[in-house]
Order: structure tokens, then C-alpha cells, then sequence
């Protein structure tokens, strides 16, 4: 089945590290023949949120918004990477999050944290499911928590260590398989 997952990434840092565990799942997903899109509010140019998406006129949302919202609106599922910061999410991550709604409905979400350190950024992975949960996008029950980010994977986001090698197929298997089992119900109609 033809799959599109959006890679939503959340540090604007000029220093960020998670890009690098974005990239090693976009290459990932990208083998198995999957259509991706990397949504990046550093790249972006997000703003901090006035109005939602839906709460403009047509055509008078800014132009990252516009695109940020036809890139969730064409994704059958979406791959979260988060760090920690102070035991939630970034800021920016949060930021983006928020600013759309419908888009993210009957879809599912996978969550992919990571720190500096050797909690792996669990207790920002909780925070969000509660936060996926609310927006629609329910998270599948594996996590892929990545510790001491800075030496996981090299700027082309290749492992350092085949160990996330092999747990990122488990991890891929079980979220795919949710993705399709969503899309083949999308099409027999959605609740509301
Ligand atoms: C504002 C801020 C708060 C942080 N808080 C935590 C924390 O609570 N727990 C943790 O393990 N690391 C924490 N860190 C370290 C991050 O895990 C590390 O800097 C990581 O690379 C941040 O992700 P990024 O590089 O993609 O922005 C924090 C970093 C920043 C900038």
C-alpha cells in the first residue's frame, strides 16, 4: 500500500542534535519505499501561534502554514522526534503541534525521544502521547528512545551502533502496520 509519513521535528536550536535521529528515520522509512515529509519549524519559519490554522481566511495563513497543513493533511501517519527540555517537549515542538488540528485526525503517531543524557528523553515521550492523544493522532505503544543523542548517529543520520539498527524495525513494523490499518479504515468512513 502506497504509505506517506510526515517526520515531525521540533528543536529550532542553532545546535540541534535531533535532526540527526530525523534523518536516520527518514532513510529508514524511505527503503521500505515510503513517501516522507520532514516538517521542521526551524526551516519553516513557524511563528509562535496567534491564530490556528483553521481560524484564518483562506489563502491568509501564512505560507509555512499552508504548507505545513497540506503536508499533515496528505500523511497517513506521523513519526514525532522529540528532545527533552526540562522533562517535557521543546517549545517549538509544542508550537507547531498546536497549530493544526483536523489534520492529525484518525491517523496514528509514533514517538521517537531523545536527551543528552541517559534517560533517552522518556519523560518528554509521556507528556506527548498525552498531547498526541488530545490532538487525534492516538501513539502506537512502542517508543524509541535514543540516549546520549550526540554520539547516536553521524550528521547524515546513519547509527552509530547497529543496535538502533535493529530495534528501528520492530519499532517501523508495528507503526506501519497501524498506518495502513488506519488508512483502509479512513476509507470506509470516519466518525465525525
Ligand atoms: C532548555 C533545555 C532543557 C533541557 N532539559 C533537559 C532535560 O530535562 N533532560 C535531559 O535529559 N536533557 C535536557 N536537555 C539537554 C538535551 O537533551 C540536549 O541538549 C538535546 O541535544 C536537545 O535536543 P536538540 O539538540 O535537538 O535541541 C535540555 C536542553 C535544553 C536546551
Amino acid at each position: 500500500m502506497e504509505l506517506n509519513i510526515a517526520i515531525i521535528y521540533g528543536s529550532v536550536r542553532s545546535e540541534r542534535q535531533g535532526i540527526k535521529a530525523a534523518n536516520f528515520f527518514i532513510k529508514k522509512l524511505q527503503k521500505r519505499k515510503i513517501k516522507t515529509s520532514l516538517i521542521d519549524p526551524l526551516e519553516m519559519k513557524l511563528p509562535l501561534l496567534d491564530k490556528m490554522y483553521k481560524e484564518y481566511n483562506s489563502n491568509e495563513a501564512l505560507p509555512a502554514m499552508q504548507e505545513i497543513s497540506e503536508a499533515l493533511s496528505q500523511a497517513d501517519g506521523f513519526l514525532i522526534v522529540t528532545g527533552e527540555y526540562n522533562h517535557s517537549i521543546p517549545p517549538a515542538l509544542k508550537n507547531l503541534l498546536d497549530h493544526f488540528q483536523r489534520e492529525y485526525f484518525f491517523k496514528p503517531s509514533a514517538i521517537v525521544s531523545y536527551s543528552a543524557g541517559s534517560y533517552a528523553g522518556v519523560r518528554a515521550a509521556v507528556h506527548l502521547r498525552a498531547i498526541l492523544g488530545e490532538l487525534g493522532t492516538p501513539s502506537i505503544s512502542s517508543m524509541f528512545p535514543i540516549a546520549q543523542i550526540q554520539n547516536s548517529f553521524d550528521e547524515n543520520g546513519n547509527a552509530l551502533d547497529s543496535f538502533y539498527e535493529d530495534r528501528s524495525k520492530r519499532f517501523l513494523d508495528e507503526f506501519i502496520w497501524y498506518t495502513e490499518a488506519l488508512k483502509v479504515a479512513r476509507v470506509k468512513g470516519i466518525p465525525y
